[in-house]
């Protein structure tokens, strides 16, 4: 074969964007991370204990994660920032713009710390090098913020361009985290898709043993299934978190007595009468069934919706 023909076939070297993707992916399999993530891990579980101020934090009262909102604010000053710096006689206000994203920033992170401690290790590896980009900026745009107070803008420009370079390598992986790895997403909601309309035979309700939550198949899509009295709650078997297998979970009751399971793996807690979230790291409502017996003794359930 010619050297003309060789080169046709010859395989392309990656593009510049799939080196990006595979410098990405790559940071979900270092191991090396680990130690500092159990380090930081804990303190943070230990800081950060459950009740409201943590479940403010994950976004629970707003039905979705805090963090990805508040970010709006850090990268929105920052990046306007970064604009009027190109712009003559505007050195005042990408001054105000740098100092409202420090301020904006400090929720931010933590909300974001709150959200890392929960989730899994391939996933917390990129997070940490997300915040750790992040932590960059923040501590560029600090500097860049007190040089422009000294009235060294030149000084205090380039240093927010710096910043501005970390903010975008961070917020790459903030989008790896959240598009790729799913951190944040509601991993339960496709649950009352895949079921169709109306009523389908679900088990004997003497198998149903009382006050124990068990898992039962309707088709391939597993429910949490709960028996308590007469009553009997159904909901979709993963967690809306990060998919946990919610039949696995303790049964508690509220503050209110109403019966609620808790996830085994990072302790989201849900009403079982109708999947509405207690405390977080979930920030969604875990599908729910209706449910009734027939008189052969068959449960039946049915989505709601
Ligand atoms: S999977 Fe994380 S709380 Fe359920």
């Amino acid at each position: 074969m010619n050297r003309r023909a060789s080169n046709i076939f010859r395989r392309p070297g990656p593009q510049a964007s799939q080196r990006l993707v595979d410098a990405a992916e790559g940071l979900e399999h270092a191991r090396g991370l680990d130690h500092t993530i159990r380090l930081i891990s804990s303190a943070v579980r230990r800081t950060l204990r459950p009740g409201p101020v943590k479940d403010t934090l994950h976004g629970v009262p707003f039905g979705h994660p805090a963090h990805p909102p508040l970010t709006d604010v850090p990268v929105g000053c920052w990046i306007s920032a970064g604009v009027l710096d190109l712009l003559p006689g505007t050195g005042r206000a990408a001054r105000i713009l740098v100092a409202a994203g420090l301020a904006g920033a400090v929720p931010t992170a933590l909300a974001g710390l709150s959200d890392w401690s929960a989730l899994h290790r391939e996933q917390q590896r990129v997070g940490l090098v997300h915040a750790s980009g992040m932590l960059t900026a923040s501590t560029l745009y600090s500097a860049s913020l007190v040089a422009r107070s000294r009235g060294r803008e030149g000084t205090g420009r380039a240093l927010g361009f710096a910043g501005l370079a970390a903010l975008l390598a961070g917020g790459y992986l903030g989008g790896h985290l959240a598009f790729r790895l799913a951190a944040g997403a509601n991993h339960a909601d496709q649950v009352a898709h895949l079921v169709a309309l109306g009523w389908h035979d679900l088990c004997p309700a003497d198998d149903l043993p009382d006050g124990w939550p068990v898992h039962r198949r309707l088709g391939y899509i597993s429910l949490f299934v709960l028996r308590t009295g007469d009553e009997i709650h159904v909901l979709a078997d993963r967690c809306s978190h990060l998919a946990g297998p919610l039949h696995q979970g303790r049964i508690v009751t509220d503050d209110d007595a109403v019966v609620c399971v808790v996830c085994p793996w990072h302790g989201s807690t849900f009403r079982v009468v109708d999947g509405s979230v207690v405390h977080g790291p979930a920030t969604g409502r875990q599908p729910s069934f209706e449910s009734r017996v027939t008189e052969d003794g068959l449960v039946q359930v049915r989505p709601i919706g």
